[in-house]
């Protein structure tokens, strides 16, 4: 079996997550590697692309322009009522706004419009590039996916709603939301995750993992999503694979605590990433990186309130059929994600920053998780005042990462943590865990720890246990309330020869 070898997750409440190119099943939502993700050829599991330039617009989608916005003389807008979309919130207008886009496409500084006073419901669709520079994909209305899976359908991908492909320095903004009627979908059957009032009578059974990402950026570049309000997502809310400049301004995602892998913001072999001034809540991580990103810059985002802190008590809970073996794991969302082929295949994640951030009523604060075994590196990241309000785990690392304890075996390699500081940490925990926890590798300790102003006392009641260490090396700069006298100081013996990080 494809076992898995390395998942890094940081959570901050912002979690980022980290899997080996062989692959991980890890979390629920991972998704399945059906499908290639190498370059043009990703698109041949794609159904139903729109747009590409080699084809020009049919003679029926009349290139109907409305009068061009104030912005500039050269822009034009495209609404899509003109491409016959209705917005009554049942029609399907999935076709008109397929015509609308391949029109938008190909017009420098164009703009797609959802107007403000419609509802238009599509199903599953790839708004596919190359554009003509200067898109914007405007919303100011609201968009909707069909309501849950049983109105799916049958053709389209369950893993996905709506694609950006191929697409270069194009935006997504507008005053509307984006409402992914996700309710349904949170009630499927499925592993762990789940909580298992979820399920009928308070089981967990396995099932599928198939619910769909809202939004999802593949394989483009420069791609600006502002002001949005997104919600109810099945899965995640907005995810980015492949892609090289990201800029987030202003978003609010809003799902339920209750709502199984809702995460708010998910990267992934993803450089150059600018997340700020945001507010997420969600059923669980905040914002999530995965492997293969660099060089993110995260700031002034409000996590909770909403993480249900019961949410992860239910999440240990683990369905017999895992720990017995019997669940059949291959045919589930714990598959290889498989190499993206682009940037770095290994469990690579370097220079993070997250500044003035809130995290609220949540069952992790700011944390970095991997499963034993893989390669790679987690390195350069800074925590830089981040306000936390009655939260559990509020600084953790963890690289025992398992989420169902019968199937992870100890392994001797592993993704190596080095270079995290976290400065400016204050705030209220949850005293059922210790406010501080690292639980580094056997075989590579964490190294170059740094913490700075860190106090952190009990929301209400008292310290159960104290700060936890265990092969963690680095240094206090100032002192810290606790007090954590387990970290230790200089370079472990184990680092003398280190293994190849393939990073
Ligand atoms: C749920 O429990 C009730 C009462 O114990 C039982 O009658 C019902 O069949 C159960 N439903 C399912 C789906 O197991
Ligand atoms: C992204 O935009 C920047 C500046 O606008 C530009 O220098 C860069 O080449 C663009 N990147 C790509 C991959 O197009
Ligand atoms: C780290 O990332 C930021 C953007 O988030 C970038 O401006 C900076 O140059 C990067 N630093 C290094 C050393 O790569
Ligand atoms: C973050 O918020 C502060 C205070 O409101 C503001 O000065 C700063 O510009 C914001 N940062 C970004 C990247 O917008
Ligand atoms: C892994 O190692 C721990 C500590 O050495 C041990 O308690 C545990 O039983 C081991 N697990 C497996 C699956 O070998
Ligand atoms: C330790 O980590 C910090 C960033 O947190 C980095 O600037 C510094 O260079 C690292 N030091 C060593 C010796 O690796």
């Amino acid at each position: 079996m494809g076992i898995p070898c390395a998942v890094l997750a940081f959570c901050i409440a912002i979690a980022f997550l980290l899997l080996s190119p062989r692959g991980v099943y890890g979390r629920s939502h991972f998704h399945k590697g059906k499908q290639s993700h190498r370059g043009r050829s990703g698109g041949r599991t794609m159904e139903s692309q729109v747009g590409s330039p080699s084809v020009p617009p049919t003679a029926d989608t009349s290139t109907v322009i409305s009068p061009p916005s104030d912005e500039g003389s050269d822009s034009c807008i495209f609404d899509v009522r003109s491409f016959g979309a209705v917005g009554d919130g049942s029609t399907d207008d999935t076709e008109a706004f397929r015509s609308a886009w391949k029109a938008a496409c190909e017009v420098e500084s164009a703009t797609l419009l959802v107007p403000a006073d419609g509802v238009f419901m599509l199903t599953s669709t790839i708004f596919s590039g190359p554009c003509q520079p200067g898109l914007v994909f405007q919303v100011d209305g609201v968009i909707m996916p069909p309501d849950g899976p049983n109105c799916w359908p049958k053709k389209d991908s369950k893993r996905q709603w709506l694609v950006f492909y191929e697409l270069e320095g194009m935006t997504l903004g507008g005053e509307g939301t984006v409402e992914g009627n996700g309710e349904e979908w949170w009630k499927l059957p499925s592993f762990a995750f789940r909580p298992p009032f979820q399920g009928p009578n308070g089981s967990t059974l396995p099932g599928t993992c198939d619910s769909p990402a809202l939004i999802r950026f593949f394989m483009s570049c420069n791609v600006t999503v502002r002001d949005l309000r997104i919600e109810n997502s099945p899965q995640f809310h907005i995810k980015f694979d492949g892609c090289e400049g990201v800029h987030i301004e202003g978003l609010s995602i809003n799902s339920p605590a209750f709502s199984p892998n809702t995460d708010g913001v998910h990267i992934e072999n993803t450089r150059s990433v600018a997340i700020y001034n945001s507010m997420i809540s969600n059923g669980d991580d905040c914002i999530s990186i995965g492997p293969g990103c660099a060089d993110v810059d995260i700031q002034n985002v409000t996590c909770g309130p909403g993480h249900g802190i019961r949410y992860w008590n239910y999440h240990r809970e683990i369905p017999s059929s895992i720990l017995s073996g019997t669940a059949n794991l291959g045919e589930n969302c714990w598959n290889s994600i498989g190499s993206l082929g682009m940037h770095n295949s290994q469990a690579c994640v370097s220079n993070v920053t997250v500044r003035n951030a809130v995290i609220r009523n949540s069952d992790n604060g700011v944390r970095i998780k991997t499963w034993q075994g893989g390669m790679g590196a987690v390195s350069g990241i800074s925590f830089d005042t981040v306000y936390m309000e009655n939260v559990r785990n509020c600084i953790i690392i963890d690289q025992y990462y398992c989420s169902n304890k019968g199937v992870c075996s100890n392994q001797s390699s592993a993704v190596y943590v080095s270079g995290v500081s976290y400065s400016n940490i204050k705030g209220t925990y949850d005293v059922r865990s210790p406010p501080v926890h690292f639980a580094c590798s056997d075989t590579l300790p964490c190294t170059n720890i740094t913490m700075v102003e860190v106090e952190l006392l009990p929301h209400e009641g008292e310290l159960v246990d104290n700060p936890f260490c265990w092969n963690a090396y680095g240094a206090m700069q100032t002192a810290t309330i606790p007090p954590i006298d387990c970290l230790q100081d200089g370079q472990p013996e184990a680092l003398r020869e280190m293994p190849n990080l393939g990073c």
